[in-house]
């Protein structure tokens, strides 16, 4: 599994590379913030998923990848902007220093709202054979990064710091601020590789599954992490009184619910047969992840 990940990493990296270069001209700073934290060293889990979803629908990679690249693009700008004094209020993003520390507020705000828009400029230029396909999939990003999707679990998350908020209100929160691009991932995937209804909806539910407990796996460590590992600091949530699995349900019962939302994921993808190994290896690999 770790070898097919690691191509699938390199054939991004390569294509962010070229979509976003480096400038020499008067704005060049911009393009030199949003590289700083695009090139930082993230997982790629959403480029990932995404292409894995449209190879296990017999598709070709190579129709996703500008897709893939503007998921992580919009990824990275909710983190920049998830670190800000005004959210989370952190100095520390993928063992670096975060954007808003490195350069200053103003320009990682620029930088975030320029990777936003970076992407859709990039899945707006699509040529390929597939328009229609293509212009849903448009449709898709941005739902799932809008009001409906990431941002509205942001701003729940954001609204609910010193409050207490219900398991099921906990869980709203955690499907739209990380389920939402999580889903995007495998359904665009799922959607451009030319899946069918069956197929799509599958892959809908393992991610709607697996994005639920990558979350409650990320507040775990949160908690018992260590800021060598994780590359961003450790207890973060404490210091904001968010709410989190953890503060909720405790550790053990974090855990337990981890372990049963990953396998309710992989049980979703029993109709993609030996197909599905890869995502399945991937799926046990981010729940004990320490990273
Ligand atoms: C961090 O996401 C923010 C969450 C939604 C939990 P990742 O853990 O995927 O962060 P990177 O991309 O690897 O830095
Ligand atoms: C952020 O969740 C999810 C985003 C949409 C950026 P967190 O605030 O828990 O993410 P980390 O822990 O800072 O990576
Ligand atoms: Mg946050
Ligand atoms: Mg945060
Ligand atoms: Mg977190």
């Amino acid at each position: 599994m770790k070898e097919h990940l690691k191509e699938y990493i390199s054939l991004i990296d390569k294509h962010l590379d070229e979509y976003i270069p480096e400038k020499n001209n008067p704005q060049s700073i911009i393009y030199k913030a949003m590289r700083y934290s695009l090139f930082a060293g993230g997982k790629r889990l959403r480029p990932v998923l995404m292409l894995s979803c449209c190879k296990m629908c017999g598709g070709d990679i190579n129709e996703v990848i500008p897709f893939a690249c503007a998921l992580e693009m919009i990824h990275t700008y909710s983190l920049i902007h998830d670190d800000l004094p005004a959210m989370d209020n952190d100095d520390l993003r993928r063992g670096k220093p975060t954007n808003h520390i490195k350069f200053n507020e103003a320009t990682a705000i620029l930088a975030g709202d320029a990777l936003l828009n970076k992407a859709f400029e990039v899945v707006s230029s699509y040529n390929g054979q597939n328009i229609e396909r293509a212009l849903k999939a448009i449709n898709m990003l941005a739902m799932s990064s809008g009001t409906e999707g990431m941002i509205g679990g942001q701003i729940v998350d954001m609204e609910s710091e010193n409050k207490s908020i219900t398991l099921d209100e906990l869980e709203y929160l955690h499907l739209n601020k990380t389920g939402a691009i999580i889903r995007s991932a495998c359904t665009i995937g799922a959607l451009m590789g030319g899946g069918c209804e069956e197929q799509i909806e599958a892959a809908d539910n393992f991610a709607k599954n697996l994005g639920i407990a990558f979350q409650i796996q990320d507040d775990i460590l949160d908690v018992t992490g260590t800021e060598e590992e994780l590359g961003k600091p450790i207890g973060s949530d404490a210091n904001e009184h968010k709410n989190t699995y953890v503060t909720l349900v405790g550790l053990e019962k974090s855990e337990e619910l981890s372990k049963k939302y990953s396998n309710k994921a992989k049980e979703s993808l029993e109709i993609f047969g030996k197909k599905a190994d890869f995502l399945k290896s991937l799926t046990d690999y981010l729940i004990t992840r320490r990273n």
